[in-house]
């Protein structure tokens, strides 16, 4: 049976939630092996939204198993409160449905107050961080001074490795910020609970996912942000601090790649940005304006305004290719019905190199900022798509507009969905 990869092929926010809820039907596991809770995943269940930021997007459908596996950043109080919020509202959470990995890594106050001082110290370079403490954990566990799952369970361990943590954030917190210090045993006593009511999560979760491939089971991976956020691929240094395409399942999970099966790649009919960095077919007018008001572009986790913009086809080809993917999924279609005319850029041209017309993706050789997108358009088709349910149903011109964006991108569209509801979705090929 399949392990399948669901990755953004944007900058996030392209509707992975509602993507990996639905395949989850047919899943058996639902894994997340990169990010934290600077991910704000939505699923909207008979009009009932849910924002999901570290569980998985499985935890909807019963009987899943839904794994946080050692490469994802987890900040235990965020995931309790997460897990008790769930609870609260009839989710069915407990450790027979929920798998925390002893090798993830953990955040703490201090990686947040560091994400924040270190977005001020940056000033007109800021990254415009959601300031969950995302990039000061994964620079602890790069530096090999971070806390796993795992040495925070232990008591007189978690003790240890925080003083030494400690000596020398309370270092640069003092000395570099002005700022006070952190008391260990005040953030030792505000992880006292979360530690009790966490531990029964906590197993080898790389061991479990591959007992469960080799069980024959269905296993879902699920991509937060996107790859053009990706640490090594995407926009650097506007990116998170983690691999967010196919590529981190191998580290994020110890799942080998070879035993990947299928990779879906998921984009917005047009295009959004959160926080700082370059975006090509930004529209800054009427028409950004219309696509955020129409498409309530704002950010699940901060609530921040997207950055709104037309379908970009260079970046999401190259994001398709460097994963591989199998086929692609396409979010947000009927918002493109309250225009008269669809732009797509279609290839860039790079005016300090002379280059023109390129569709192949520049973004090792200059910064994204430098290049120009051309642009082609489309004529719009006005009807409302929400109740769209078949693909030959669709107005002519939505599905021409589908059938251009497949030649431009090269890899086949399998699924579009038209609206924020679990069942919204038009399947096109079988996945
Ligand atoms: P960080 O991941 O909080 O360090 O933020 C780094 C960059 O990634 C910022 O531009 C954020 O806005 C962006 N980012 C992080 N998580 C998400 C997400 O889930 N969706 C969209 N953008 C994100």
């Amino acid at each position: 049976m399949p392990a399948i990869s669901v990755f953004g092929a944007q900058w996030g926010d392209e509707g992975k939630g509602k993507i990996i809820d639905r395949m989850s039907r047919e899943a058996d596991m639902v894994v997340r092996y990169q990010g934290g809770a600077n991910a704000g995943h939505t699923v909207v269940v008979r009009g009932e939204k849910f924002v999901l930021h570290l569980v998985p997007s499985g935890v909807l459908h019963p009987g899943k198993i839904n794994v946080i596996a050692n490469g994802v950043a987890v900040d235990p109080l965020v995931l309790l409160q997460e897990i008790e919020g769930l609870r609260a509202r009839g989710v069915d959470l407990g450790p027979h449905s929920l798998r925390l990995s002893g090798g993830a890594h953990v955040i703490l106050d201090v990686h947040k107050r560091i994400d924040l001082l270190a977005e001020r110290w940056r000033g007109e370079g800021r990254i415009g961080t959601t300031g969950r403490g995302i990039g000061p954990c994964y620079a602890d566990k790069a530096a090999r001074t971070g806390i796993r799952v795992a040495d925070w369970l232990d008591l007189e361990l978690f003790r240890t490795r925080l003083q030494a943590s400690l000596a020398e954030k309370n270092a640069l917190l003092e000395r570099v910020h002005g700022e006070a210090p952190i008391r260990i045993e005040e953030l030792m006593d505000r992880h006292a609970a979360a530690r009790q009511a966490l531990a029964p999560f906590v197993v080898d979760t790389g061991a479990e996912v591959r007992a469960a491939w080799r069980a024959r089971k269905t296993i879902l991976f699920e991509g937060a942000q996107g790859v053009m956020l990706d640490l090594d691929h995407g926009t650097y240094p506007y990116v998170t601090s983690s691999s967010t395409g196919t590529g981190g399942i191998a580290s994020g999970v110890g799942f080998p790649p070879s035993w990947i099966d299928r990779s879906y790649g998921i984009s917005k009919a047009y295009c959004t940005r959160v926080g700082e960095g370059p975006f090509p077919t930004e529209d800054d007018g009427a028409d950004g304006e219309r696509i955020r008001e129409v498409g309530q572009e704002y950010g699940a986790t901060t609530g921040r305004p997207r950055r709104c913009g037309w379908f970009d086809a260079v970046a999401v080809r190259y994001a398709l290719e460097l994963n591989g993917a199998t086929g692609w999924m396409v979010t947000n279609l009927d918002v493109l019905s309250a225009f008269d005319e669809i732009k797509v850029a279609t290839s860039y041209d790079v005016p300090a190199r002379g280059l023109k017309q390129r569709s192949d993706y520049p973004g090792s050789v200059v910064t994204l900022d430098q290049v120009v997108p051309n642009y082609e358009s489309h004529p719009g088709w006005h009807d409302d798509l929400t109740a769209t349910r078949r693909y030959e149903d669709l107005p002519r011109r939505a599905r021409d507009y589908v059938e251009w964006l497949e030649r431009l991108v090269g890899f086949p569209v399998v699924l579009l969905s038209v609206g924020p509801e679990r069942d919204q979705v038009i399947p096109r090929m079988a996945l």
